[in-house]
């Protein structure tokens, strides 16, 4: 009988999905790149980020020697950002304890920041031949359905590697990988599988018994809360104060507008002048909304009001915040900020000399719709 691995490779082999520039590529540094990448995005999303940080980042030495902050720009849009900031670490990581070249063993890579199980058993199947199964969300869909697993994955991991480990290709390790990746993210797909389509089909438990609908056990969806926020567009003459988030956590490192979370009963503008005066220790006067914007995170969902303020007096300080400038609006896209910010700049008026508004006047007070 053919073996499942062998069904699989074959059908990789056909190379049905597009062209990805990362594969056949057996460069450490390349590979380790494209798998940090890839964690929880999408493969189109990708490409061009991939290709652009080549270009401008060719060598680990290139990444260790930048700034987080031209790092956390050249990131931008791609989220998870705690990827980019722990890549940097790692590279800089090599540059000083391994002398540039990064470790090829399972034991010193895995001492790199941010290496975690899939990305070690990724990079070490698809650049170094090693046999470690790598298993992301599409794997442990098609390993469910496999084997109808009656518990969701997060709760049965240790049979899903087990399964892999069995079946895992010692010739092929990385496309084995590779090819289970693509089976879930295109055939043995979570909403309608395309089961007619599907290479390993008869080895699949789940397609036998008709019951591939019912595989993965669902898991336990966790509350996702959902915040209101204000934050303060603080205008001083023709410059704009931005903060920079403290450096762990969300989007940390990266720059946004001061602000934080509405209180039960405050008003968005008393939010906003208190935030700033808490993260910055400026004193401004609120004067008008530029609207809401809402924006959908993993674990969460926010809808932010921004805030015009007109500077009234203080000299910056970082006090809940890493760093703080004034800039021209014209330079913000020399910044890394989240995807929430950006939704509102097209709704902040250019101004050149500050806001002359008055707090009468409401403007522009659009809705952007949520992603
Ligand atoms: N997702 C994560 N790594 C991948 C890869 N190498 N190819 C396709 N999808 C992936």
């Amino acid at each position: 009988m053919i073996r499942f691995s062998e069904k699989l490779l074959h059908w990789y082999d056909q190379k049905t999905r597009g062209p990805m520039p990362w594969r056949g590529e057996k460069d450490l540094y390349r590979v380790w790149l494209s798998e940090v990448m890839l964690q929880q995005t999408q493969v189109e999303t990708v490409i061009p980020y991939y290709q652009r940080w080549l270009q401008q980042y060719p060598t680990v030495k290139a990444v260790a020697k930048a700034s987080q902050d031209d790092i956390l720009k050249s990131w931008e849009g791609l989220g998870y950002y705690a990827r980019a900031r722990n890549f940097h670490a790692a590279c800089q990581q090599v540059e000083k304890e391994h002398g540039g070249k990064i470790p090829e063993t399972p034991e010193e890579f895995s001492k790199l920041k941010g290496i975690g199980s899939y990305t070690l058993a990724a990079v070490q199947s698809i650049a170094l031949n090693r046999p470690l199964p790598a298993i992301d969300g599409n794997v442990k869909r098609v390993v469910a359905r496999l084997k109808r697993m009656k518990e969701a994955p997060s709760k049965a991991l240790l049979a899903i590697e087990t399964f892999l480990k069995s079946t895992i290709s010692h010739d092929r390790p990385g496309d084995f990988n590779q090819a289970m990746m693509d089976l879930g993210a295109t055939i043995c797909k979570s909403t309608v599988a395309k089961c007619d389509r599907c290479p390993v089909k008869k080895f699949c438990g789940a397609f036998k018994c008709r019951e591939v609908h019912l595989y993965p056990v669902l898991e336990e969806k966790p509350f996702k809360p959902h915040y209101k926020i204000a934050v303060g567009i603080v205008w001083k003459g023709e410059r704009v104060l931005i903060t920079k988030r403290k450096a762990h956590g969300l989007l940390g490192g990266l720059w946004e507008f001061p602000g934080g979370k509405i209180k039960e009963g405050e008003t968005a503008k008393h939010c906003a002048k208190r935030e700033v005066k808490e993260e910055v220790g400026v004193m401004v006067q609120p004067l008008s909304s530029v609207g809401t914007i809402k924006h959908v995170y993993t674990h969460f969902s926010i809808e932010m009001e921004g805030i015009l303020c007109r500077y009234v007096r203080g000299q910056p300080k970082t006090l809940d915040c890493a760093d703080w400038k004034w800039i021209n609006f014209s330079n913000i896209s020399s910044y890394a900020f989240p995807k929430a910010n950006h939704k509102l700049f097209p709704l902040i008026p250019k101004i050149p000399n500050g806001p002359k508004i008055s707090p009468k006047e409401p403007i522009n007070r659009k809705v952007a719709k949520a992603c």
